[in-house]
């Protein structure tokens, strides 16, 4: 499925309140769909700047959103000052983070995000990067996988997983993630709800593309380049990045660079989940420049 149905649509347009003038960066186009919208809303003078760090993403939204008044860049968030100020994009009116993979990513079984896919571990997000999730299953130290696995996937049988997949490895590479997903589900010896190996996967797809390295350092460049008033809107995904998302809000307004825009998580109505299910688990959380 390459269509991708933009999460939280209306309430995101709500909190950016874009304004027809104003200069908006939308620093994971993905497919665009966010984009598109605020095109949409942007008058003649309005301007947008797209980042993805994805080029295969870059090429599809561009199909989609081809426009002077936007500029696309294949750039990971966490460096968007410097692409900001080249673009002059330094005093923006808003700026928009959603975070994590696209249904276009997680769908392309040669990405090699899915436990289901027969293809290469891989789940990099930018495939011009060097180490991808088979570097890690495979050549990562024993302690390095447990940290891993316990601290981005929350996942309690980390040490079993671990020592099985050590194990596996001595013998032959695991090369593809159904090998892992195995694997894994191997180490568990119990089904519940959610496949064994989901959390897994949580955890090496933070890890190869260093999401948290990218949330924490992408936030303060993001409020470093809002101008008064302007707004910043973040949907997260997993309770890890909801947690750094608040401490850093609650933290800016404490401090008193910014204002938040709602002291709670805005989260997708049970119609939306029905219909879109990427945004079951979605959280959304805006703040504003003071
Ligand atoms: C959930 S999708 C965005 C979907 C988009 N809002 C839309 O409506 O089509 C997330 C996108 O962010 C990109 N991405 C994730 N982390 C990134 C980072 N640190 N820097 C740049 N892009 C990133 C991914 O490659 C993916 O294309």
């Amino acid at each position: 499925m390459d269509e991708h149905v933009p999460v939280l649509l209306e309430e995101v347009m709500t909190m950016l309140a874009v304004k027809q003038d104003g200069k908006y960066i939308d620093a994971t186009v993905g497919l665009g769909g966010h984009s598109e919208a605020i095109l949409k809303k942007l008058g003649p003078c309005g301007r947008l700047l797209g980042l993805d760090r994805d080029s295969a993403a870059l090429r599809k939204a561009s199909k989609r959103l081809g426009n002077e008044r936007v500029v696309l860049q294949k750039t990971a968030f966490a460096d968007m000052s410097a692409v900001a100020a080249a673009r002059e994009f330094s005093q923006c009116d808003g700026i928009l983070l959603d975070l994590g993979v696209s249904m276009m990513q997680l769908k392309d079984h040669e990405r090699g995000f899915s436990f289901q896919s027969e293809h290469r571990l891989d789940m990099r997000m930018d495939p011009d990067q060097e180490e991808s999730a088979w570097h890690f299953v495979n050549k990562a130290s024993e302690a390095d996988l447990e940290r891993i696995l316990r601290e981005y996937g929350e996942e309690h049988f980390a040490r079993r997983i671990v020592r099985r997949i050590v194990a596996e490895r001595r013998n032959a590479s695991i090369d593809t993630c159904a090998q892992l997903a195995d694997v894994v589900s191997a180490a568990y010896g119990r089904r519940g709800k959610t496949h064994p190996a989901t959390r897994t996967f949580q955890a090496l797809r933070i890890a190869v593309n260093r999401e948290m390295e990218q949330l924490q350092n992408g936030l303060a460049a993001a409020e470093g380049l809002l101008r008064a008033g302007g707004r910043l809107c973040v949907l997260s995904y997993h309770s890890l990045e909801d947690r750094m998302v608040k401490q850093f809000m609650r933290n800016s307004a404490r401090e008193g660079r910014v204002l938040l825009l709602a002291k709670k998580p805005i989260a997708a109505s049970r119609d939306e989940t029905r219909r879109n299910p990427a945004a079951r688990s979605a959280k959304l959380r805006g703040c504003e420049r003071l």
